[in-house]
C-alpha cells in the first residue's frame, strides 16, 4: 500500500542539477508566475513546447523547466495520484500521462519498490525528476574512459531526495537509483527524445557499457 503523495507547497524544497562529469549542485531556479490557476498540465506542455523552442543548451533548458514543473505539481493535486504501483516482478512501474508522437518529450509517473535499484546509465536525452512520494538514493558516475575500456565510469557522490525535490540531468549524465525506507517512491519525470545510439548501461566493474 502506498501512502498519499506528501508534496506540501510550503516546503523549503531543493532544485539539483547533475552534470556529465557527475557533479550534482544546487540551484535557485527562477520564480514561475503564472496568471492560470490551476496550472494544467496543457499550459505546461505548451510551456514546455515554448522552452524547448527557444532554448537548445540543457542547462539553461533544465533551469527553467523546474519552476513550471514545480508549479504544475503544487497546482494540479490530481496529477500526483496518477501512478501505478510497482510490478512485484521488475520491482518497478510506469504509467505514462502524456506520449504523442513527434512531441518533443514524454511525461511520466515511476514508482520503486522499497530497496529497489536501478542499472546504472543514462538517458541520452535531457531529463527532469520530481520525488513525490518515498525517499530516493541518486549515485552519480563519471567517465573515466582508457584505451582498453572506453566505457570506463567512476562513482563521483549522491544525493539524496525527498518529496517535493526537483533534479535535473543532461544527457550524459549516469545515474543510479534507489528507492530508500519502507514505501516505494513516486516520481513525475519528463524525459526529451532519447539519442539511442548513445543510451547505455553500464558495468563499473568490468569497465564496459551496453546500448538498452
Ligand atoms: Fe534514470
Amino acid at each position: 500500500m502506498i501512502a498519499s503523495p506528501t508534496v506540501d507547497p510550503t516546503f523549503d524544497y531543493q532544485d539539483y542539477l547533475v552534470m556529465g562529469d557527475g557533479t550534482c549542485k544546487g540551484f535557485v531556479p527562477p520564480s514561475h508566475l503564472t496568471a492560470f490557476s490551476p496550472y494544467r498540465l496543457y499550459r505546461f506542455l505548451t510551456d514546455l513546447e515554448t522552452i524547448l523552442a527557444e532554448e537548445s543548451d540543457s542547462i539553461q533548458r533544465l533551469q527553467r523547466i523546474a519552476p513550471i514543473v514545480r508549479t504544475l505539481l503544487t497546482s494540479s493535486d490530481w496529477l500526483q495520484l496518477e501512478y501505478v504501483n510497482p510490478s512485484p516482478k521488475t520491482g518497478w512501474g510506469v504509467k505514462f500521462l502524456y506520449r504523442e508522437p513527434k512531441f518533443p518529450l514524454t511525461v511520466q509517473m515511476v514508482s520503486w519498490a522499497p530497496g529497489q535499484k536501478s542499472t546504472i546509465h543514462n538517458h541520452a536525452t535531457w531529463g527532469v525528476v520530481a520525488l513525490i512520494s518515498g525517499e530516493e538514493r541518486n549515485r552519480f558516475w563519471q567517465r573515466t574512459p582508457t584505451a582498453d575500456q572506453p566505457h570506463a565510469i567512476e562513482a563521483v557522490g549522491e544525493q539524496i531526495l525527498v518529496p517535493g525535490d526537483i533534479i535535473g540531468f543532461v544527457p550524459d549524465a549516469i545515474h543510479q537509483v534507489e528507492a530508500l525506507g519502507d514505501e516505494p517512491t513516486i516520481s513525475f519525470n519528463l524525459y526529451g527524445i532519447t539519442t539511442m545510439s548513445e543510451r547505455y548501461q553500464f558495468n563499473p566493474e568490468a569497465g564496459t557499457a551496453k546500448l538498452f
